[in-house]
């Protein structure tokens, strides 16, 4: 794993830095593979980025989205990850419908979504079974609870070790994931964090000791490139240490 810190100076700095990564990412994936396949964040921090990518003329047929978790709503609720990088990103541009592969969350059993979800993916990857997909980019965030995904603190999903796409728990909600080890296989995860009150979290994750179940955020050790970009708000403590 190469992991790479970077404290930027305010949130915008943050985007922007992020930009240039995903960018150059999305670039050398295409030139190496032919394509790029990019699991999206949800929750509010990544909204710029995906704004900001909208204003950018790529080849759009070369670039396969996923999520890497959503809520259990559907695309036209407020709530939904999908339909925010939609209103955000994606519906702005010239995306081949067959290239944006959004989590089921019709199914009244969201363990029957997850399965569903699994088999897009083992079908997408040409997965053989218990191979996991090495997707070029997933982005990330983590909740002041130190979650990332829908992978919450104390919950069933931070035990699966054997699937792609679990179901993720908060506080009684059922929410889809991408599990640990999928994210484990990718190439670059970039996590995206902004804000004081991420503060206490990062310091347990970053810990040399700490436990994963109350901090699942830790679990995400990648056979790839781990980049952490913080605002100078979240990361100010990481930049004295
Ligand atoms: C979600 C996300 C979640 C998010 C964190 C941070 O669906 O909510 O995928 O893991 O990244 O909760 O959210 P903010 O960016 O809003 O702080």
């Amino acid at each position: 794993m190469n992991k790479i810190v970077e404290v930027l100076p305010d949130k915008d700095a943050l985007i922007q830095r992020s930009l240039a990564i995903v960018l150059d990412k999305i670039q050398a994936a295409i030139a190496e593979r032919g394509r790029c396949t990019i699991a999206l964040a949800g929750g509010g921090t990544p909204r710029p980025l995906y704004e900001q990518l909208a204003t950018h003329d790529l080849a759009w047929d070369n670039i396969h989205i996923f999520w890497g978790d959503e809520r259990y709503v559907p695309a036209d609720h407020p709530d939904s990850n999908e339909g925010m990088a939609r209103h955000a990103w994606l519906d702005q541009v010239a995306f081949p419908p067959a290239n944006l592969h959004p989590m089921p969350t019709a199914n009244p059993d969201p363990a029957v979504s997850a399965s569903q979800h699994e088999s897009e993916l083992q079908q997408f990857f040409q997965l053989q079974p218990g191979e996991f997909p090495r997707f070029d980019i997933i982005l990330l965030g983590i909740g002041d609870d130190g979650h990332t995904a829908s992978l919450f603190p104390h919950t069933e999903a931070l035990q699966v070790r054997d699937r792609l796409v679990t179901v993720g728990n908060k506080d009684g909600q059922p929410r889809i994931t991408f599990t640990a080890p999928l994210i484990n296989h990718a190439r670059t995860v970039l996590f995206m964090v902004a804000g004081a009150s991420k503060r206490p979290a990062l310091a347990q994750i970053f810990a040399p000791v700490a436990d994963d179940n109350i901090y699942p955020a830790r679990l995400i050790q990648p056979e790839g490139e781990l980049w952490w970009l913080l605002d100078q708000a979240a990361g100010q403590d990481l930049r004295r240490s």
